[in-house]
Formats: structure tokens, C-alpha cells, sequence
């Protein structure tokens, strides 16, 4: 970054009051392993099921694929000095379970091993923390072949794949979060099929996402026992759900998709069951007989921090009569007929809407499950950009930056202990199904060169973590 002290080169926060954070507040920047590390089958890393996904024909957009992504595998020194030209106190990256046990089980990959081990390293030279994610969606592609999350065994695989991990950087690495978005993973990699490994059966994405939850007890568990003083949570990612309307049937969908995005991991993960209202919806896809005695409490392990992932609202509306569900297969099994509602109002790149005080409100409902220290491990949002002149001024990306941190900032003021916030993402990368046609970064990559080029966005928010907050 060539001046990070200057300040972008927009004028839309002119009017916003000044806000200070409180202090030690984690001011972070998060990637994951398959979007940016490349080096796909380089060092005895072996396919995950991302690999196998976008390298099959009509997954990713245009064909994209995660082999050489944003090359970060081989520029970890210049990455980790952008992130320190940044400010960052923190780094929230992940583990790519692949390059550490290729075969998903047994054999440890030593070079695996070692690059995490850089990576911690120069991060820790450089003063930032490392936050290590265990899992951000890479199952390795042997364990999909022996069924894959809604099979039970691959929670036990991944407590002993924890303990790898542990064992190796549990001296370096304070802050451990297990999954990320366990939603994503159970409920569009099972159920919509539409990301990785493509699967597409309700009852699955149901087993996926109490196996996952499973793993990630264990998981817990396999930290506390190799690392005692770990700081370990979770990350979910977590959606206000509104009716269009006050009608009772509005507010039967709502409750509906309130149960399966939100519920379905908070009430399990912290308060060690399912919702009732939530296995009765599910009564037509899964009798539940998966769950076995003792699940939920090792589910609902103590944990030390939450991560929430915030990007925006859902607004829905009950089935409208005569009108058949969509057959497509879908993330909602069970509620496939719930009509999701625009309101018209700004959305980003990816079509969401921009819904800043919906992060408060998430913010808050948390806190009302748990006295837990919370952390926004994921906030941000797609835009497109162009490099002008060598400079790419994302004036849309900052302001919703700023919005969200508004919004955060008053969850704080509201008694929420939150302890820290990461913005999605450090660079742009590639995401998922979309491939690299979507730009999340605040720090623009040209994908033929390679070349970084830190946006108004990163500017910005270095000057932030400068200040300690959000200038008048
Ligand atoms: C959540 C996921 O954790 C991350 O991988 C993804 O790129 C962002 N959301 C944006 O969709």
C-alpha cells in the first residue's frame, strides 16, 4: 500500500459521528484455504471436494477452479506484508485438511504441515494473531467417497485431524475455530447441490449438518485436551428472518426458515437441542434417527467464543396457493415452497441486500443464547471494481464497511460483548460456484499477473485500525 495514512478518495461518510471500539478490540481480515492458496496438487496435497467439484463441467461459473487461485501458497511473505502494511491484529485463515492429511485420515503430509507453519510464523513476526479455521468446506475427497459429511464417521475423522492440527500449532496459535458455516456446507453441498460435492437429498443435508455439528464437539474436545489454554469456538453464519407480512401464514415462513438457517446449528451448538418446531417441519424429509444418545452434548461443549458470519436479510412469504414448489432441488428441505421476497432495496454484486442494522439485531439474538465473547468472523461484500490509473476505488465496498461497523458498534452499546470484527475478505478470491467473477477483496488481485493492488477499501479500513474506530 503505497500511503495508507491517506484518506480514500470518497466523500460518503462525511456526515457520520465518530466511534471509538473498545480497546484490544481484534481487528481482523479473513480468507480460506481453496480461495486463495492454489498449488492444488503441489506438495503432496491431495483433491478435496472442491477440487472434484469445479473440475467438473457446469459446477463453477466459466470453469474456474481453485488450482492456482490467488497463488498465495507461494507469496505467503507478500501477502503477510500487505496484511501488516494494514495494521491487522489479526489474520483469520484456513487449514486446507488436504495438504495436512491428504488421504483424509492416518498419514500426516509434513510439507502440508509446514506451510501453516510459515504462515503462523510470519504472521507472528509481523505481530498479527493467527486464527486458525480447521474447516472451510475442503472435505478431502476420500472421505466424500466413504459418504462424506451425512456419514458419522467423518466427525471422528475430523476430531482426530483437530488433534494433527493441535499438536503441531497449538504452541503458536491462541484463537481456533472449527467450522465455518456449517449451513453451507450441510445445506447447499447436500441439499441444493449447489457447491461442493454436489449432492442433492434433504434427509442428507439434515445428517450433514448434525455430523458436522458432531465433529465439531469432538473436535473441541480433541483442543481442550492438546491445548489446554486454546481460545476455541465456532463460526455460523446467521441471517435475520422476516415475514413480508403480519399474516400468521407470512409469519408460519419466517419461523420455518428462521428454524433452518439460524436454529438449526444455534440451538444445538448452545443450548445442546434441536428445536422442536424445527423437527416437526423436518418430519417429512427425516425422522432424526441419526441422532444418537449423547450427541447433543458433546454438540453443545463449552466453548470460549462464537463467531457469527453476517451478510444480510431474508424477507419471506408463505407458498402461494395453486402455485407448485420449484422441483429444483433445494437448501430449505422441507420448506421448499417458502417464496423468498426482494424488497427493492440496494444490493450488492451477489444480489443480496444491504441490511447493516440486521447485523445488530444478529448480534444481539446471540448474546441473548450465550454470554460468550462474540466475533464478526466474516463481514463484507462483492462489488465490481476496476483498476483505474493503478488505484481501484470501491466506494460502495467501504461504505458498507462502515454501515456494518456502525451497526456492530451499537451491538456493543447494547451490552453485546463483541471482541473483535474480520472483514471478508483480505483479497479478492475465488468464490465458490462463482468462480473469480466476484470481487469480495479489499485488496484487488489481478488473476493473470498476480499482482495486489490494495483498494480505497483497505486504505480505509487500515485507517480504522489505526484510530480504533471510525472517524467523524
Ligand atoms: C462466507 C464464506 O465463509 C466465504 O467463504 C465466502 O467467500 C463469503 N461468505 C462470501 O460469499
Amino acid at each position: 500500500m503505497s500511503n495508507p495514512a491517506s484518506p480514500p478518495a470518497v466523500d460518503v461518510l462525511d456526515e457520520r459521528p465518530g466511534l471509538t471500539f473498545p480497546p484490544g478490540f481484534l481487528w481482523g481480515a479473513a480468507t480460506a484455504a481453496y480461495q486463495i492458496e492454489g498449488a492444488a496438487a503441489e506438495d503432496g496435497r491431495a483433491p478435496s471436494i472442491w477440487d472434484t467439484f469445479s473440475h467438473t463441467e457446469g459446477r463453477v461459473v466459466a470453469g474456474h477452479t481453485g488450482d492456482v487461485a490467488c497463488d498465495h501458497y507461494h507469496r505467503l511473505g507478500e501477502d503477510v506484508a500487505l496484511m501488516a502494511e494494514l495494521g491487522l491484529k489479526s489474520y483469520r485463515f484456513s487449514v486446507s485438511w488436504s495438504r495436512v492429511q491428504p488421504a483424509g485420515s492416518g498419514a500426516v503430509n509434513p510439507q502440508g504441515l509446514d506451510f501453516y507453519r510459515r504462515l503462523v510464523d510470519e504472521l507472528l513476526a509481523n505481530g498479527i494473531e493467527p486464527w486458525l479455521t480447521l474447516y472451510h468446506w475442503d472435505l478431502p475427497q476420500p472421505l466424500e467417497d466413504a459418504g462424506g459429511w451425512p456419514a458419522r464417521d467423518t466427525a471422528a475423522r475430523f476430531a482426530d485431524y483437530t488433534t494433527v492440527m493441535a499438536d503441531a500449532l497449538g504452541d503458536r496459535v491462541r484463537y481456533w475455530t472449527t467450522l465455518n458455516e456449517p449451513w453451507c456446507s450441510a445445506f447447499l453441498g447436500y441439499g441444493s447441490g449447489v457447491h461442493a460435492p454436489g449432492r442433492t437429498n434433504g434427509a442428507d443435508a439434515v445428517r450433514a449438518g448434525h455430523h458436522l455439528m458432531l465433529g465439531h464437539g469432538l473436535a473441541v474436545q480433541a483442543l481442550r485436551a492438546a491445548r489446554p489454554t486454546a481460545e476455541v469456538g465456532v463460526t455460523v453464519n446467521l441471517y435475520p428472518v422476516d415475514p413480508a407480512s403480519d399474516t400468521p401464514a407470512d409469519r408460519d415462513a419466517a419461523r420455518r426458515i428462521d428454524g433452518l438457517a439460524n436454529r438449526f446449528f444455534l440451538d444445538p451448538l448452545l443450548r445442546g437441542s434441536y428445536p422442536e418446531d424445527l423437527v416437526a417441519d423436518l418430519s417429512t424429509v427425516t425422522d432424526f434417527d441419526h441422532v444418537r444418545d449423547g450427541d447433543l452434548a458433546t454438540i453443545s461443549t463449552p466453548l470460549d467464543l462464537v463467531g457469527v458470519n453476517y451478510y444480510s436479510r431474508h424477507v419471506v412469504a408463505a407458498p402461494v396457493e395453486g402455485v407448485p414448489a420449484d422441483p429444483a432441488p433445494s437448501c430449505w428441505p422441507g420448506s421448499e415452497d417458502v417464496r423468498f421476497v426482494s424488497r427493492g432495496v440496494p444490493v450488492t454484486d451477489m444480489g443480496w441486500e444491504i441490511d447493516a442494522p440486521g447485523l445488530t439485531e444478529t448480534l444481539r439474538r446471540v448474546h441473548g443464547y450465550t454470554e460468550l465473547p462474540l466475533y464478526v468472523t466474516e463481514n463484507g461484500s462483492a462489488f465490481v471494481d476496476s483498476v483505474v490509473d493503478g488505484q481501484v476505488d470501491d466506494v460502495d465496498r467501504l461504505a458498507y464497511f462502515d454501515a456494518h461497523l456502525r451497526a456492530a458498534h451499537e451491538a456493543i452499546d447494547a451490552g453485546v460483548p463483541l471482541r473483535g470484527y474480520f472483514a471478508w475478505s483480505l483479497m479478492d478470491n475465488f468464490e465458490w460456484a462463482w468462480g473469480y467473477t466476484k470481487r469480495f477483496g479489499m485488496i484487488h488481485v489481478d488473476y493473470d499477473s498476480q499482482v495486489r493492488t490494495p483498494k480505497s477499501s483497505a486504505k480505509w479500513y487500515a485507517s480504522v485500525i489505526r484510530r480504533n474506530g471510525l472517524a467523524a
